[in-house]
């Protein structure tokens, strides 16, 4: 019998590879392995990734073996502008004008909203009402500021990365989107924001998709949020991701992991099989087993379970 496991957040399995049109990817912080491999395994028309890329060259020389495979779009995150590389290597690379911070973009065919960043109280705390934030816009901080205080003639770096009010109403300003993407989560995280729920509900979007906190996340399906909610909401990780639309089976289990496999994990783990499934292994390359048997490595998670039932550590 399949244990009850949540909704998978992660991989479509190789004979669905046609239907992976959108992929979300959490936080690379650096490390665009876990992104390369899944463009080139589901080919999917477009990725955004959801900040803190910190990449160490510039982007378009770290995402070259994808860049004729998909579309690459991002936001920026907070470590984004942690250094002077960090920001060069995206915010000066040849893929900068792929950022949808604080814009709607048409991308595979969906009208998807981008606000990178984080929230700073130094600027806005956005719980207190935008007449009381402390600079409405980039350019007003820039023009309080003397010339010698100023990073490469404008505003410090590090709030080249904070959400001015002025970024948050732009969006306001266009049409509808069906998708946001944030760095921030959604109020119901423990340090989540209702100013993103308000934005999402504003903007009449059906999903939510955000990075920044390392963890995924299926909000619904954890109880965070109610089936009554205007909208979906997911986390992602460092080195996961989710594809968009969701494949509908997959909304009931995993229906893609072969029966013996999930029996196993709950032989082995009993009611923490789906904790061990959804946590990030070391001998799978930082994938969580359920992601990685998802993506055709089933016998290598088979492997790991057996030794871990026949007494060994893995
Ligand atoms: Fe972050």
């Amino acid at each position: 019998m399949k244990p009850p496991v949540p909704s998978d957040l992660h991989a479509q399995s190789d004979d669905q590879q046609s239907a992976a049109t959108l992929m979300f990817f959490g936080d690379p912080h650096g490390n665009f392995e876990p992104v390369i491999t899944a463009v080139e395994r589901f080919r999917p028309e477009a990725i955004v990734l959801l900040g803190d890329l910190q990449a160490r060259r510039p982007l378009q020389v770290e995402l070259a073996p994808i860049l004729d495979r998909t579309e690459v779009y991002f936001i920026h995150g907070n470590h984004d502008t942690d250094s002077d590389p960090d920001y060069d290597n995206l915010f000066g690379s040849e893929l900068a004008d792929r950022n949808i911070h604080g814009r709607i973009v048409e991308i595979a065919g969906y009208k998807i909203a981008g606000l990178g960043g984080i929230f700073r109280s130094k600027i806005w705390d956005p719980r207190r009402p935008v007449e009381e934030a402390a600079f409405f816009s980039a350019d007003a901080l820039r023009r309080s500021m003397r010339p010698e205080e100023r990073w490469r003639d404008g505003i410090a770096r590090r709030h080249r990365s904070t959400i001015f009010p002025e970024d948050y109403q732009r969006l306001l300003q266009g049409p509808l989107a069906d998708i946001l993407v944030t760095h921030e989560a959604p109020v119901a995280h423990p340090h989540g924001w209702r100013a993103i729920d308000e934005l999402a509900e504003m903007l009449g979007v059906q999903l939510v998709v955000h990075g920044h906190h390392h963890q995924n996340i299926d909000y619904l399906a954890e109880g965070m949020i109610t089936v009554a909610a205007p909208f979906r909401v997911f986390g992602i990780d460092k080195g996961s991701h989710l594809t968009w639309p969701r494949d509908p089976l997959r909304e009931s289990g995993w229906a893609s992991l072969p029966e013996d496999l999930l029996d196993l994990a709950a032989q082995v783990f009993g009611a923490e099989a789906h904790t061990w499934l959804e946590k990030p292994h070391e001998k799978l390359d930082g994938q969580t087993p359920a992601a990685f048997a998802a993506g055709g490595g089933s016998d290598k998670v088979r492997s790991i379970l057996n030794a871990i039932q026949h007494g060994g550590v893995a």
